[in-house]
């Protein structure tokens, strides 16, 4: 099957090691990715290191429970969720951040800023997509966790990671523990809209 079709979220791992080389070859992938102007603005931070992971977990939890505590959520609700996050990342075979390096897009001081902006988060999307694609070929499984878009500044603080990165979100790979269904998607038909909407 095609890495396209057989590409599906893994969120069960094998608890094996993944080495530093195979990161690598999935990084090669998503670095063949188009970017707009041919910026490359993404930056990619690697993790398998135990108390690290421990570390961005725990910051990231923080926040989780302050904003699901402003929701009104039940405390038994809270403690579920977090504690199913924490045990992802603690837990994670490895980890990959793919960053958008903001100063690598064009600056023109107007209104043009923000597409330059977007362009530059469709580049790293894209550069990612790349990986699952490449992961997916070689047999690992990917979650895509979209955290720390909402909690940016505790991602900074525990990688070090200077303002003008901005993380985009938190890829685990590992070897699948599942084979889950893939979900179900739109037909073409219900998607496509000819000569205009
Ligand atoms: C931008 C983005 C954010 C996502 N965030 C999460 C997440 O935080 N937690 C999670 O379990 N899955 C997350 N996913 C995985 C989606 O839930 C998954 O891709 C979707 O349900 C379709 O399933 P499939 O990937 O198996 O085709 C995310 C996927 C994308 C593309």
């Amino acid at each position: 099957m095609n890495p396209i079709v057989k590409r599906k979220t893994i969120r069960k791992f094998k608890d094996i090691k993944i080495e530093k080389e195979e990161i690598i070859s999935l990084i090669e992938a998503a670095t063949e990715a188009p970017s707009a102007h041919n910026f490359q603005p993404w930056e990619f931070i690697l993790i398998d290191d135990q108390e690290t992971k421990e570390r961005l977990s725990s910051k990231m939890a923080g926040t989780w429970i302050n904003n699901l505590e402003k929701d009104g959520r039940p405390i038994s609700e809270i403690n579920a969720k977090v504690n199913t996050s924490k045990n992802r990342i603690n837990k994670a075979p490895f980890i990959i951040i793919p960053c958008f390096d903001t100063s690598k897009v064009e600056n023109y001081g107007d209104e043009r800023d923000k597409a330059e902006f977007i362009m530059g988060i469709q580049s790293v999307a894209l550069a990612s997509e790349n990986l699952l694609l490449r992961a997916t070929e070689k047999g690992y499984g990917v979650l895509w966790l979209c955290a720390p878009l909402f909690c940016l500044d505790d991602v900074r603080s525990v990688l070090d990671i200077p303002e003008h990165i901005m993380p985009q979100e938190i890829l685990i790979i590992g070897i699948p523990d599942e084979d889950p269904k893939k979900p179900t998607r739109s037909n073409v038909n219900e998607v496509v809209h000819y000569n205009g909407w």
